[in-house]
């Protein structure tokens, strides 16, 4: 018993291992139930009283030794596998998540292309805006239920200071510091006093469009929407213009455009009319082009303004607008497009 120790004890000091792998293996070969070492325990049942003592202290330092052993090859070998793994150039990379657009912006980003194409350029106006800009120069009458306090977020409770009600009054903002011809989107954030609902919020965007030069139709408004509903919804897309009112065009329209879902069917998206609503436009009233002292005898314009989230949702299939503000990555992730 006493020379199976030592053979044993000049076994374990011998140990080597190169690998995680080996290291088990020896912990199995020598410590498991069966192990040579386990197995010593056993046998020591059978050795006599006055040699128990003697050979019961070598078995247990055997066997701490041996699991001394084990523990520090195997730290030894992890520290291996570790390093081998910092250093090896062929394991794949760690991808970094690239974030996405919002589809706000996406869409936003589709709408402004579309209209560059046809020579519009982008211009900015302020959110914090005058009443002058908001409605007074957009031919709105003092008594305009739109400037009423259900309707406009009003700043420190001056009557003339409003979060913008729409982008229209960028078209201000434009004719009163350039002259014609203007061919010009404003997209940007509008403020209503509304109760926030799936369909409704008191933040949303819009982009809205001038066009003013000498000798602009009704024809060249049309055309120009036919172009953007074909560019933005498909080419087999239609439109409709039905006869409304805005303060500041006239004559003025809403446009519908034939439903992109069952093809002008009729379904549950456009509520079985085969029509979706997009846009309110018409021809600048001569009383706004007079407003910012451009002479409506000789120049004449047209004007249209639409809500980015309508046109989001129509086409991404989305049935709730707060879903556009919640910034919930679940939602967001679905829209990502390479940058
Ligand atoms: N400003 C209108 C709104 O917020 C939209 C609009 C309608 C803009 C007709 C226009 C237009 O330029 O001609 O509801």
């Amino acid at each position: 018993m006493i020379d199976k120790i030592k053979n044993l004890l000049d076994e374990v000091q011998s140990w080597q291992a190169s690998k995680l792998e080996e290291v088990e293996a020896l912990r199995i070969e020598f410590l498991s139930k069966k192990g040579k070492i386990t197995q010593l325990f056993d046998e020591f049942k059978q050795v006599s009283p006055e040699l128990k003592r003697e050979v019961g202290k070598q078995l247990n330092q055997l066997k701490d030794l041996a699991q001394n052993r084990i523990n520090e090859l195997r730290a030894q070998n992890e520290q291996i596998a570790e390093a081998a793994n910092k250093d090896d150039v062929s394991k794949p990379g760690v991808s970094l998540d690239l974030g996405g657009r919002h589809p706000l912006s996406i869409v936003k980003n589709d709408i402004i292309n579309i209209f560059a194409r046809l020579g519009f350029t982008v211009a900015d106006g302020p959110e914090v805006e005058d009443d002058w800009h908001v409605f007074t120069a957009l031919n709105f009458p003092p008594e305009h239920p739109a400037r009423d306090m259900q309707d406009t977020f009003f700043i420190n409770n001056n009557p003339d200071i409003v979060l913008r009600t729409h982008t229209s009054s960028v078209q201000v903002r434009v004719m009163e510091k350039y002259r014609p011809p203007i061919r010009s989107i404003f997209p940007g954030r509008v403020f209503r006093n509304e109760a926030i609902s799936a369909r409704a919020h008191c933040i949303f965007h819009q982009v809205e469009g001038l066009y003013v030069a000498e000798n602009v139709s009704f024809a060249d408004l049309k055309q120009t929407l036919i172009y953007f509903a074909k560019e933005m919804f498909g080419p087999d897309t239609q439109i409709r213009l039905r006869p409304s009112y805005f303060p500041f065009t006239e004559p003025s329209a809403e446009m519908d455009v034939s439903c992109s879902l069952c093809g002008g069917k009729g379904c549950g998206v456009c509520k079985g009319t085969g029509w979706l609503e997009i846009l309110g436009c018409g021809m600048v009233d001569p009383a706004v082009l007079e407003a910012n002292k451009i002479d409506s005898k000789k120049y004449s314009g047209f004007a249209f303004g639409m809500g980015v989230e309508r046109i989001a949702m129509l086409r991404y299939q989305v049935k709730d607008i707060r879903l556009f503000f919640e910034n919930d990555v679940r939602f967001l992730s679905q829209f990502e497009r390479a940058l």
